[in-house]
């Protein structure tokens, strides 16, 4: 049984694509929406509630859990894995989302965190939006800057963004607000348009057509469904340990009943824990 966990409803969009590809493999999917979002939290509570996420999964039997929020991988992974794991749950793992991501855009393989010649060559501008603790970790730019680093970041924060989403908005207020965090980022490069982009918050696939026509067709967008996807796809050929093919369940669980709905249709009702 593999676990997904969200702040909220985001990671569904990491869900889908996951079950699309492999349909028989059984997950159980947590968001924590009576705490969403994260993304203005102090880091001792997106730690206390990450890690009690985990917790959940974990004793529902989850022996690998992928944290499929930003936020949480960028403020919690890392003490999750080293100081945590091994002692509650000894033999299980937890993955992020956000490795697989600078992995993609780097080209860089993620056992490998130093810059080969060839990326060293890589001297594109890249724009990252991402919640405020996201951007605030440097958990990207670190990340990237030890794979590429002749790479230019500039990380958006996007107040709002997710809390929209997860009200859900209609139309018109995303899009002003996706437009207004597209046009800071191109005055910031004044009056340029980034080489590429990338969505570090799982939220933010939702809106992905909005970003992309606030950028124009010719700016590509890196976006975490597919690319997690592939990295776990990967992860798994070597861990067969962690898969457990069935007859495909997935369970959505939520710790708020009243705040979750679904962003994407066909995976069933979220049942309160
Ligand atoms: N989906 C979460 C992420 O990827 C949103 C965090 C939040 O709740 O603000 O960062």
């Amino acid at each position: 049984m593999i676990g997904i966990f969200d702040s909220g409803s985001g990671g569904l969009t990491v869900l889908c694509a996951l079950k699309k590809a492999m349909p028989t493999q059984d997950f159980i999917y947590l968001g924590d929406h009576s705490n969403a979002p994260y993304g203005h939290k102090s880091n001792e509570d997106i730690v206390r509630l990450t890690l009690q996420g985990i917790d959940m999964l974990m004793a529902h039997g989850c022996k690998l859990v992928i944290l499929a929020c930003n936020t949480s991988a960028a403020i919690a992974l890392r003490h999750a894995q080293q100081n945590w794991l091994e002692n509650t749950y000894p033999g299980n793992r937890i993955l992020g989302v956000l490795v697989p991501m600078v992995e993609a855009v780097s080209g860089v393989p993620w056992h490998i965190d130093e810059p080969s010649d060839n990326s060293h060559k890589d001297t594109r501008t890249l724009a990252l939006f991402a919640t405020r603790k996201t951007v605030e970790s440097t958990a990207y730019s670190d990340e990237l800057a030890k794979r590429s680093p002749n790479i230019k970041l500039l990380a958006k924060a996007c107040p709002g963004l997710v809390d929209a989403i997860e009200g859900g908005a209609g139309y018109a207020p995303l899009n002003g607000l996706v437009e207004g965090f597209v046009q800071e980022v191109i005055a910031e490069l004044d009056g340029k348009l980034p080489d590429a982009v990338i969505l570090g918050c799982t939220h933010f696939p939702v809106v992905e057509k909005l970003f992309q026509a606030a950028l124009g067709e010719n700016v590509p967008i890196y976006s975490q469904p597919t690319i997690v996807t592939e990295s776990l796809h990967d992860y798994l050929k070597h861990h067969p340990e962690f898969t457990s093919e069935s007859t495909g369940t997935v369970t959505l669980l939520t710790t708020s009943g009243e705040s979750a709905h679904l962003l994407h249709g066909g995976l069933g009702e979220f049942q309160s824990i």
